[in-house]
């Protein structure tokens, strides 16, 4: 098996309940950070790490995801007819070649491992990545290209690693580390949701994975792990106590949750301040409120 990683799946499949009511009809990936849905900053980044082929899992309701990835012919002429050439471009980047895109189903949400297993079938002997479009990662070198870099070297599994404060790693999977030091993390353990007095570590798994077909393998034994689901981090873990190397990669970035309504906003200033168009509006508007804070 080589270390070229050609294939992402994004699991987005989650009903997106902390989103309610608007993920009644409108998918989570589908909301808009500034002006771009979540998904398309998950599919620039896979782009920049040298992806080629897409996997999307989806489930009922997400119709709007798969609009998404299609052409817009009309609105294309119609901008081409009034000479709006920047807003073609912007239109033009998001074009995705025929057939790098395919869609499974994951017919019930039964954890985010299931999701991943879905797509076994579309994945060879090569490994892939997984990365979750509601962790969105501000990065100067895109966090999934980091980590495609350091994986040629390491090869096996690799997962993004970040400290969280210890009240909160029963929120994650957490990483039982050889060493906590440096950028590239040996691993000789992983709990997903550990208690607090239980935490091996600090150091959270975020959503970015670079797999290898392995750990689909263990995923067919289908074990529910933390709250009842089919848990990755349980079949990623599987993998080290087959033998297989797992790594964490603390990353360069920053990371925020998109999956809770704190998150997203927090990404919502944060990405809004780093466009040059908004930025003064913005910090303006910032500036004169922050006083009325307390
Ligand atoms: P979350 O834990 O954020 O769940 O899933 P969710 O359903 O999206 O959101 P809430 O908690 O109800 O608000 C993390 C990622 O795993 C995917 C989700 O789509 C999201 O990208 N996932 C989770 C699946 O694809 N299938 C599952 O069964 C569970």
């Amino acid at each position: 098996m080589g270390n070229k990683v050609t294939t992402a799946i994004f699991p987005v499949a989650g009903m997106g309940t902390r989103f309610l009511p608007a993920t009644k009809s409108v998918p989570k990936e589908i909301m808009t950070l500034v002006d771009r849905p979540l998904i398309q900053y998950a599919i620039d980044e896979a782009r920049a790490a040298g992806i080629t082929e897409f996997i999307f899992v989806t489930s009922r309701g997400k119709g709007a995801l798969e609009d998404y990835f299609d052409l817009a012919p009309n609105l294309e002429e119609e901008l081409r007819r009034k000479g709006k050439d920047d807003l073609l471009k912007v239109l033009e980047e998001t074009n995705m070649d025929s057939g790098t895109i395919a869609y499974v189903r994951q017919h019930k949400a039964l954890g985010l491992g299931h999701a991943v297993w879905c797509a076994r079938r579309l994945i060879g002997d090569q490994p892939f990545a997984v990365i979750l479009p509601d962790d969105v990662i501000a990065a100067e070198k895109p966090c999934l290209q980091q980590m495609v870099e350091a994986y040629q070297e390491t090869g096996g599994n690799m997962v993004a690693a970040m400290e969280v404060a210890p009240e909160k790693t029963s929120s994650y999977g957490i990483l039982d580390v050889v060493s906590d030091e440096g950028n590239l993390l040996e691993v000789k353990g992983m709990v997903e949701k550990p208690k607090v007095e239980d935490t091996p570590s600090n150091l959270a798994v975020i959503g970015r994975y670079i797999l290898a077909p392995t750990v689909l393998k263990n995923l067919d034994e289908m074990k529910k792990g933390a709250g009842g689901e089919i848990q990755l981090t349980d079949a990623i873990a599987a993998d080290l106590d087959q033998g297989r190397k797992v790594h964490g990669y603390r990353f360069a970035g920053q990371r925020f949750d998109c999956g809770s309504k704190s998150g997203f906003l927090q990404a919502t200033v944060s990405y809004g301040l780093a466009r040059a168009e908004l930025r003064d509006d913005l910090a303006a508007y910032l500036k004169s409120i922050v006083p009325s804070l307390d």
